[in-house]
């Protein structure tokens, strides 16, 4: 398949730009769907995905998503192994941007094992000539952080074939997102004034539910493009330990990163409000980042997508180069992978 023509992939900016286009720009083959379905019919006990870093959030995305609905777990693995419980009677998602990541080759062959269903998403590499498997090819050349809305375009419906859900249409979230984008700063903020709020301080972004996995996003984002330090916890849970950190902070500039619902479970609420007014009288400053949206997907991918226009707002502010990853390459190399 081939990007639309205005799609540079060498510039971080232009590829967040066209974040909602490249949400419908990927063509699933009716083929993968139609073996998903069959997957489905046959009876499974559950769907793993496999894959590291840029390539594996769309397995989380997916996950948090599908949770309610799904009658089978979705389990997200990041490692050489495949977990144990994982059988001939799971269906087995491995994704690689590259094709070559040894973590995600090594769980991959563990699954070949197995005998579990196996569908490959890739743009090349080793995985690539996996023959025996349906491949859904993803095109070549961006870096796979910014691959998420191709990757989640097929990751999403192809979750839902496996199990037994109606498929969302990616074709109306773009026209979505574009207008979110145009009025980010009427209902949220600018991306240039949240990076600047980071500067010299570490921002921990605090998600719960479907907005859990943006969070986690978030972190990998500003690590990765703005070659900064970052967090992410969730709540509850964060309220039974992390609480705790920041009775004595020791000078550490944490600044916490409220990812708001609006569509919040009145218990979430209200843990979300107390906990803010807590850490704000701890002198910690948070800020609260409300997503618009009328569903749950549609406010992970405008959150998402506003947050992926911070990380590249912080590189232009910290003078880096958001697309390259040069320490990820050397510690490859370094280990001969
Ligand atoms: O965004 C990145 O460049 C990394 O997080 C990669 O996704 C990670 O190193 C795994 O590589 P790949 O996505 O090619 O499997």
């Amino acid at each position: 398949m081939k990007l639309p023509s205005s799609i540079k992939p060498d510039n971080m900016k232009n590829l967040v730009n066209h974040f909602p286009q490249l949400l419908s720009t990927l063509q699933i083959e009716s083929s993968i769907l139609d073996a998903a379905r069959e997957f489905h019919k046959d009876g499974l006990n559950g769907i793993c995905f496999l894959g590291m870093g840029g390539s594996s959030i769309a397995g989380n995305y997916a996950r948090a998503l599908l949770s309610k609905e799904s009658k089978i777990p979705i389990s997200v693995t990041r490692d050489y192994l495949l977990p144990t419980y994982v059988d001939d009677k799971w269906v087995v998602i491995a994704i690689s941007y590259s094709g070559n990541t040894e973590e995600t080759l090594s769980s991959l062959s563990m699954a070949n094992e197995t005998g579990s269903r196996i569908i490959i998403m890739t743009s090349g590499g080793k995985m690539a000539q996996e023959s025996k498997h349906p491949i859904i090819q993803l095109p070549e050349g961006l870096q796979p952080r910014a691959a998420l809305p191709l990757i989640f375009s097929a990751v999403l419906p192809v979750v839902e074939s496996l199990a037994g859900l109606k498929i969302t249409d990616f074709q109306y979230l773009e026209e979505v997102l574009v207008n979110k984008s145009n009025t980010w700063n009427e209902w949220l903020s600018t991306p240039q004034e949240i990076a600047e709020s980071f500067i010299g301080k570490t921002p921990i972004f605090i998600g719960s539910r479907h907005l859990a996995p943006v969070a986690y996003r978030a972190k990998c984002q500003i690590n990765e493009n703005s070659k900064a330090l970052a967090f992410h916890s969730e709540l509850p849970e964060s309220n039974h330990n992390e609480i705790e950190s920041f009775v004595k902070t020791n000078g550490c500039s944490i600044l916490p990163v409220f990812l708001r619902s609006g569509l919040e479970p009145t218990k979430i609420n209200r843990r979300f409000d107390v906990t803010y007014e807590m850490y704000h009288e701890m002198g910690l400053n948070p800020i609260n980042l409300s997503a618009s949206g009328d569903t749950r997907l549609e406010e992970m991918l405008v959150l998402t997508h506003f947050l992926d226009m911070v990380s590249v707002d912080l590189a232009e502010l910290r003078d880096v180069n958001p697309v390259s990853v040069e320490k990820i390459h050397e510690l490859k190399h370094r280990l001969n992978i």
